[in-house]
């Protein structure tokens, strides 16, 4: 048996041992890219690095034997900037978007791309699904919002923006028709309650996700209909009963509406001892008007930007009363990001932001690049909606125009997940012009995209050692060596076995199958 100490514990292993395994034993996680269990190992990613003790050097600890004596640490400072050091190198030649562009435009922050997908082969209820996760209101922003989401969508200079607003619009106007209507997951009640005061969009947003995450929302508004300013918008563009049908769809999740209450400031102190948390989202300020005592400057009430804490604990404000804005779907986005807040902080005691998820981002499309991208498109012209919205079959169509920006592995990429936890940064080694986004698609649904690719090998190994007559191979050399089908061969003729596998132990999103992407 061999002895070594891994941060200050001791033990002993089997000669031939490597040092990730060892301390695997003793409960360390140590974070890995290149290193597949039971495949053949090719040591290059570094992210395994851990440090010896006797003399500083760094080891790569996936393929460095476990010696008699040996005493490494696995978690300092140091350790942490190596790896960081070491993602950031791959990540200097990433060529992706985690997240499509559209997406990240979006204040609400939705899956475009995913409710395209959905929509373009008809399944409206599905895409209905997609989008409530992040927008409580579909069928009213489908009439009222400007689409910045549009502006940053990739297709626009290609010919035109894909229409998402009115996509996002149908998938409400279609649930609207229903007699069942969707209704999201509840979780059951936790106990705890928030007082809303305001039932315009930002309000019954922020009520509509509470009460999923079993917290009971009751809304204060002194009107005698919900809406708030969406019920002054011209009802030519925006009629009272798509408001009305839209509240109807948040009131069946449990959330309380009462209407004609106007709150003072005796009442705002009640709702502060009575609930557990209270949302001011009671639309634009008037300047100088002193609001429940809370701190406010030109633009509206003052908050932490972050967790829209205002300056009284337990009191949040959101919306209008934030800043005058014309963006509802601003004020949307606020209410799920509140709610998110408020229940993190019911669980942990404290009031936190949300995590911030990295995200690559290479920008636009060169003329080649654009190509690539349409091979999972069509060439068509945006088509133009009639007064009432698309019909289900213009949808489709239309929907069928997204060139599906994003990533297939958003959630199970390592990459993206170790940049998170080491805080990594895309452009710190970033000096030369980026590479070309390819995509190669093999009719059996495998997907590859060399510009996300890390050069690991795992989906060599794989392919040899299920004895594939191709699969990928390394070529060229040193910085500029590339990972391809060898003898110019197809991707399907690569992985006739393996093309589920390799997709499954791709470390990150440049071999996935297509189908993968329609999980909701
Ligand atoms: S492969 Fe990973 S890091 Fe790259 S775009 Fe996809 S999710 Fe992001
Ligand atoms: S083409 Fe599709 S995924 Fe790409 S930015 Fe536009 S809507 Fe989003
Ligand atoms: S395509 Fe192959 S070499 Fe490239 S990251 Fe995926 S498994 Fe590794
Ligand atoms: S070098 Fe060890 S996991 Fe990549």
């Amino acid at each position: 048996m061999i002895t070594l100490t891994i941060d200050n514990r001791t033990i002993d292993v089997q000669p031939g041992t490597m040092v990730w395994e060892a301390a695997r034993q003793l409960g360390i996680e140590i974070p890995t890219l290149c290193y597949l269990d039971g495949a053949d190992h090719f040591t290059s990613c570094m992210v395994c690095l851990v440090k010896d003790n006797r003399n500083g050097k760094l080891l790569p600890s996936c393929s460095t034997p476990a010696m008699q004596g040996m005493n490494l640490t696995t978690n300092d400072a140091e350790v942490h900037e190596s790896r960081r050091a070491s993602l950031e190198l791959l990540l200097s030649e990433h060529v992706g978007d985690c997240e499509a562009p559209c997406q990240l435009v979006c204040p609400a922050h939705m899956n475009i791309p995913l409710m395209n997908r959905l929509i373009a082969k008809g399944d409206f209820a599905r895409a209905l699904e997609v989008v409530k996760r992040d927008i409580a209101l579909p069928s009213i922003l489908g009439r009222i919002c400007p689409a910045p989401c549009e502006a940053g969508c990739r297709r626009k200079p290609i010919d035109e923006a894909v229409s998402i607003c009115l996509l996002k619009r149908i998938t409400g106007d279609e649930d609207r028709a229903q007699n069942k209507r969707y209704m999201p997951k509840l979780k059951s009640l936790s106990g705890k309650r928030v007082a809303i005061i305001g039932a315009g969009p930002a309000g019954l947003s922020a009520a509509y996700y509470l009460q999923q995450n079993g917290h009971q929302a009751v809304i204060f508004d002194q009107n005698e209909r919900a809406g708030g300013d969406l019920m002054k918008i011209d009802a030519d563009l925006l009629s009272p009963d798509v408001i009305d049908q839209e509240v109807a769809a948040i009131t069946a999740t449990g959330v309380q509406i009462h209407l004609n209450e106007t709150i003072d400031n005796h009442r705002f102190e009640q709702f502060r001892c009575e609930y557990d948390a209270v949302v001011v989202a009671i639309g634009t300020i008037t300047e100088g008007n002193p609001i429940f005592g809370l701190k406010t400057n030109k633009q509206g009430l003052v908050v932490d930007k972050s967790t829209y804490l205002t300056s009284e604990p337990h009191v949040f404000a959101i919306g209008n009363a934030l800043r005058a804005s014309k963006l509802a779907v601003r004020s949307v986005g606020q209410g799920k990001e509140v709610a998110e807040i408020i229940d993190s902080s019911f669980h942990t005691g404290e009031v936190v932001p949300r995590p911030e998820r990295f995200n690559s981002k290479f920008g636009k499309l060169t003329e080649p690049e654009i190509q690539e991208y349409l091979k999972e498109s069509v060439s068509a012209q945006r088509i133009k909606a009639g007064t009432e919205g698309f019909t289900r079959e213009q949808a489709m169509a239309e929907a069928a125009r997204c060139l599906h920006c994003d990533c297939r592995a958003p959630e199970s990429c390592k990459l993206r997940l170790l940049s998170d936890q080491y805080g990594a940064d895309q452009r710190r080694f970033q000096y030369d012009e980026r590479k070309p986004a390819r995509k190669t698609i093999s009719p059996d649904g495998l997907v590859y995209e060399s510009g996300k690719c890390i050069k690991c090998g795992i989906c060599v190994r794989l392919a040899r050692q299920h004895q594939e007559e191709f699969g990928f191979t390394f070529i060229g050399r040193g910085f500029d060596v590339q990972i391809g089908v060898p003898f110019n061969e197809t991707l399907q003729a690569a992985f006739r076995k393996t093309a589920r596998l390799v997709a499954k132990n791709c470390p990150t999103g440049a071999l996935a199958m297509s189908e993968l992407e329609e999980k909701i």
